[in-house]
């Protein structure tokens, strides 16, 4: 274990590398560990071992009320932990997975409730990153896994976003280099066996609906969200995001003291992002959270964005910029 001084107090650190078998070996001791996934870094422990599950919460500052997804390596696995597969929930396990799309499937005793936090469904996913799929080829149990930020804050895609949160507090980081989708997956839960999206992620409504058919979209942002990833406030970058048409907002407020994030706009500013100069979507989605985080450490007062095109991995980014744009007074910002 590697120490700092900071603040005059002595922490320790977490060692970041890309052995697959160090981190291996300390989940086998009911540690947490952040992983690389292809979606975002998770924060990852033995999904069977309470203490390991309830150490997740406690280093994310997550309420126990929100249930977290468990990792498997493939579809076969998953059938250990969940006692029902629907028929579209195969489909689509067998086309996306490994990839970034969460199933919701009624859960097996064997799942700790507080995994579910109590829920019938586990949340089950098949990660696409390569040094994280030989990790659970080595390891005989889940990886119940979080996003690996503190709870509420942006998601990290990148080892030292991890490091930033939450390296005083876990061991090691797996480093995977920056999560190729950068959005998280795409949540599907089941209602009498029809598919409903919960949460828009890396695969798309439009892929999804080309293999399934039509599915409905139940994307709440009330407070009492039917999954928790829902929460209007659940991707919110430090300062005040606005979202809307760029050049009203810039009238509002002056260009030297305001973040910009727009697809493809180029305003000539120093504190300006764009998400793509070609207005790639994918490329977009890849760099959203990583420029989220840039201009939160600008010296701006306030960040203003714009929605990208609403189709496709669009509709996910737009989401995120929604949340990131809800404020408490108005919760409801949501795309809906
Ligand atoms: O891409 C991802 O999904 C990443 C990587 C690490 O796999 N994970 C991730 O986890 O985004 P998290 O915990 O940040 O978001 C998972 C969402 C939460 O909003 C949670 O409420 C919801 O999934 N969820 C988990 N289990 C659930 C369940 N049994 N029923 C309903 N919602 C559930
Ligand atoms: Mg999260």
């Amino acid at each position: 274990m590697l120490f700092s001084f900071k603040d005059n107090q002595l922490t320790s650190m977490a060692r970041i590398g890309n052995s697959v078998t160090e981190a291996a070996r300390l989940l086998r001791l009911g540690e947490v560990v952040a992983i690389p996934t292809e979606t975002v870094y998770g924060l990852a422990g033995n999904a069977l071992n309470t203490r390991a599950v309830a150490r997740i919460f406690e280093v994310k500052e997550r309420p126990s009320f929100d249930p977290l997804i468990i990792h498997v390596p493939d579809l076969s696995t998953a059938k250990n932990f969940v006692t029902h597969i629907p028929e579209k929930a195969q489909l689509l396990a067998e086309h996306f997975w490994p990839g970034p799309l969460t199933l919701l499937l009624p859960r097996k005793k064997i799942i700790p409730d507080l995994v579910t936090s109590g829920l019938d469904n586990v949340a089950v996913r098949c990660p696409a990153h390569p040094l994280t799929q030989q990790l659970l080829a080595l390891l005989d149990f889940p990886l119940a896994a979080p996003s690996a930020n503190k709870f509420g804050r942006i998601s990290p895609t990148r080892a030292e976003h991890v490091d930033e949160q939450l390296g005083q507090e876990i061991p090691y980081i797996l480093d995977g280099g920056p999560c190729p989708v950068g959005l998280e997956s795409t949540i599907i839960g089941f209602e009498d066996e029809q598919p409903v999206i919960y949460r828009l992620g890396g695969v798309t409504a439009e892929e999804i609906e080309k293999l399934i058919g039509k599915i409905e979209l139940q994307l709440h942002s009330a407070s009492n969200p039917r999954t928790p990833g829902q929460l209007t406030r659940h991707y919110a970058p430090r300062k005040k995001l606005l979202l809307g048409k760029i050049e009203e907002l810039l009238s509002r407020h002056p260009a030297h003291c305001a973040g910009i994030l727009t697809l493809n706009k180029d305003f000539h500013s120093p504190y300006q992002r764009q998400l793509s100069v070609t207005g790639n979507l994918r490329e977009a989605a890849q760099n959203l959270f990583q420029y989220l985080r840039e201009l939160e450490a600008m010296p701006v007062d306030v960040i203003l964005a714009e929605p990208v095109e609403d189709t496709g991995l669009g509709r996910a980014i737009n989401d995120r910029l929604r949340r990131a744009a809800a404020t408490d007074e108005h919760p409801e910002t949501s795309y809906e």
